[in-house]
């Protein structure tokens, strides 16, 4: 590989960089928009054939250097070539010794790419025209006669620019729209899920991915696979607790000719339809017990037999598995085979609930409504303050799927240009307290601060005390008095 060399050898030329060697740490941590065995593009624009010539020998080692002579090619080589960085000469044809015509290559590239870092290239005594320049859009300027060391700074600098500022878009982006996957969410919870699947996605082993309805757990299995040796082969999906359990044998395992009534033609399942890829056993909790033999064979010795069949059928698929119930307590209950909890739950990945995942609410929010008013060519902003606060102290029962269909209904219910509490169908969170007056909002509020905290401390009334900073006969008293029985 390449190393790219972007700055002179000679450090003195810019000492504030030569120490940290920033550039040089970016360009390995985002190969995205500069790459390690690729040099940056720079774009030089120039009617003259000389200079253009001088300087593409004189740049060439550090960057793969594009030229142009004239304001259409200019615009052609940002479209197609991408650019970092352009040096502009404005004095272009067809009036060279005028600088209109550069001006408008400066509106016209910047335009086509915003992020272009254009550096301006004026004669010696034209000042007024390198600061119209910069307050269009021009990153900066430099003055002819060339002196190449200084301009060479002056692109390192640029590139350098250039290359954090592409790198924050791309953050922002990414914090908008698909972060992990298809996933969102930058909360420590988040972070945690995210470093799981990265880990288990190169192994074979089952995992077992455990969490309330609507908080990703199919996203999560997705992630998997396509991260996976087997992204190539098939995702195929098979919810245990949406087909009836007299179906649901065959539909696994597929039959032969003549297995029951109404097998008139022999049916590979699911589980065969996943050979070399993965299997991905949604609501794992609902398989009967005999069902549960089966696929515990399966799991031990990759190889299943179709209903009413005889032949052995090896089969080479990873299984993921998802529930919404504590499949520990199935099976100490009894309704769930010990043995295929531990063979299937080698790994568990616990998705938090929404609620309990810190700063994620608003970050999908936004995103979601970014994504539905793009769909739905609605002319909506944002949310009101209430609105973000009604998002954020709902209890989201159906996590992120309700979130995602509240905020789907109140784009297209919306009114006005902001989201309302109301169009979320959110009660407004001041509402709770009284609407306005204040002796009934402390009274409301009091009420469901002290019936949290009891609730957490399982109704033990001298630790919810100490919790709430009162005595226990205070406690006690206003439990009286707001109304609050203990469960
Ligand atoms: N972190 C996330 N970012 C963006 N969208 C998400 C995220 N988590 C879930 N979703 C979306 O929410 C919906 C529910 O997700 P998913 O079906 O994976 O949840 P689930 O846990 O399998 O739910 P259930 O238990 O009800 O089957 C989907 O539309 C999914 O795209
Ligand atoms: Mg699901």
């Amino acid at each position: 590989m390449k190393e790219i060399k972007l700055h002179p050898k000679n450090n003195t030329l810019h000492p504030s960089t030569s120490t940290l060697d920033p550039l040089a740490s970016a360009l390995h941590s985002t190969p995205s928009t500069l790459h390690h065995d690729q040099k940056p593009k720079l774009l030089i624009v120039e009617d003259e054939e000389e200079i253009r010539t001088q300087m593409k020998w004189a740049l060439m080692q550090e960057y793969e250097v594009l030229v142009a002579e004239d304001r259409a090619r200019a615009g052609e080589v940002v479209r197609n070539e991408h650019p970092l960085v352009a040096t502009l000469d404005l004095g272009l044809p067809p009036q060279p010794t005028e600088v209109e015509e550069g001006f408008l290559a400066l509106s016209e590239m910047l335009t086509i790419d915003p992020l272009l870092k254009v550096i301006v290239i004026t004669a010696h005594g034209e000042r007024q025209h390198a600061l119209r320049a910069i307050s269009q859009g021009a990153y900066d300027f430099f003055v002819k006669p060339m002196k190449m060391d200084e301009l060479k700074v002056l692109l390192y600098r640029a590139f350098y620019l250039s290359h954090i500022e592409r790198e924050y878009r791309e953050l922002k982006q990414g914090a908008l729209g698909e972060s992990f996957d298809g996933m969102i969410g930058a909360s420590p919870e988040m972070e945690k899920i995210y470093a799981s699947i990265r880990k288990v996605s190169t192994t074979e082993v089952p995992v077992l991915i455990v969490g309330e309805s609507g908080t990703g757990k199919e996203l999560v299995a997705r992630a998997i696979h396509r991260r996976s040796p087997r992204k190539d082969g098939p995702f195929v999906v098979i919810n245990c607790g949406a087909i009836p359990e007299t179906l649901l044998e065959s539909e696994l395992f597929g039959h032969e000719k003549g297995a029951f009534t109404g097998a008139h033609i022999q049916r590979r399942g699911r589980i065969e339809a996943a050979q070399g890829g993965t299997l991905f056993l949604d609501e794992i909790g609902e398989l009967t017990l005999p069902l549960q033999v089966k696929l515990l064979r399966f799991l031990q010795e990759q190889k299943i037999e179709r209903v009413g069949g005889r032949e052995e059928i090896s089969v080479d698929a990873r299984v993921l598995a998802a529930s919404n119930r504590d499949l520990t307590k199935a099976a100490a209950e009894g309704s769930f085979r010990e043995d295929l909890y531990y063979r299937i739950g080698v790994v568990v990945i616990s998705m938090p609930p929404l609620r309990d995942r810190q700063g994620d609410i608003p970050l999908l929010g936004i995103a979601l409504l970014h994504r539905y008013t793009a769909e739905t060519k609605r002319n909506i902003s944002g949310f009101t303050p209430q609105a973000l606060l009604g998002l954020e102290s709902h209890s989201w029962p159906g996590n992120v799927r309700e979130l995602e269909n509240r905020i789907k209904r109140a784009v297209i219910m919306a009114e006005g240009r902001k989201i309302t509490p109301e169009d979320l169908e959110l009660v407004s969170p001041y509402a709770r307290y009284g609407g306005g007056k204040l002796k009934e909002a402390r009274e409301a509020l009091e009420k469901d601060l002290i019936t949290r905290v009891l609730k957490s401390k399982n109704g033990n009334l001298s630790q919810a005390a100490a919790d709430l900073g009162i005595s226990r006969p205070t406690l006690y008293e206003l439990m009286q008095k707001l109304g609050i029985v203990k469960e």
